[in-house]
């Protein structure tokens, strides 16, 4: 798979977060080995607006968007699905994050909305 696809997928997750956050919000890139799986994990968590929990099922279906006409198509998510899935992984979201995925006193600040991680889990490079 072109590495040009790829790159699609996190440039998705980092521009969600950005519309998210609006001026001041925080976005957190964690990446980590998940040993039990093989693979590793690498989670994008923001402290914007949240994702309403009726849309929480919906958000990986194709064309679907909260952004005004023009802003969004909604189909990074379903897209980034497809090929995260085509590499043998997954992605979840989760919304608010739990502690782990944003660290710090960011959740439920002032400022801030409830947040949301999404968490992206691949296979281990095989090694020749
Ligand atoms: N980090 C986030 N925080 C809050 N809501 C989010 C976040 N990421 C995605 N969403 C919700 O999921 C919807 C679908 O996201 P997706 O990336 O598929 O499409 P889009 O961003 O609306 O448009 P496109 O990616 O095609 O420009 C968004 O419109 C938004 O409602
Ligand atoms: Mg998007």
């Amino acid at each position: 798979m072109a590495a040009n696809c790829r790159r699609k997928v996190w440039l998705n997750l980092l521009n969600n977060a950005a519309d998210a956050i609006g001026q001041d919000g925080v976005i957190f890139v964690q990446s980590r080995r998940n040993i039990r799986r093989q693979g590793i994990e690498i989670s994008v968590a923001d402290t914007g607006q949240g994702v309403d929990k009726k849309h929480l099922g919906k958000i990986f279906e194709p064309f679907f968007t909260t952004k005004q006409v023009g802003r969004g198509t909604g189909l990074g998510l379903s897209v980034s699905f497809g090929i995260i899935k085509d590499l043998g992984g997954n992605i979840s979201v989760l919304s608010p994050p739990p502690e782990e995925y944003l660290p710090g006193d960011f959740t439920g600040s002032e400022h801030h909305g409830p947040g949301t991680v999404f968490i992206v889990d691949l296979p281990m490079p095989r090694t020749k």
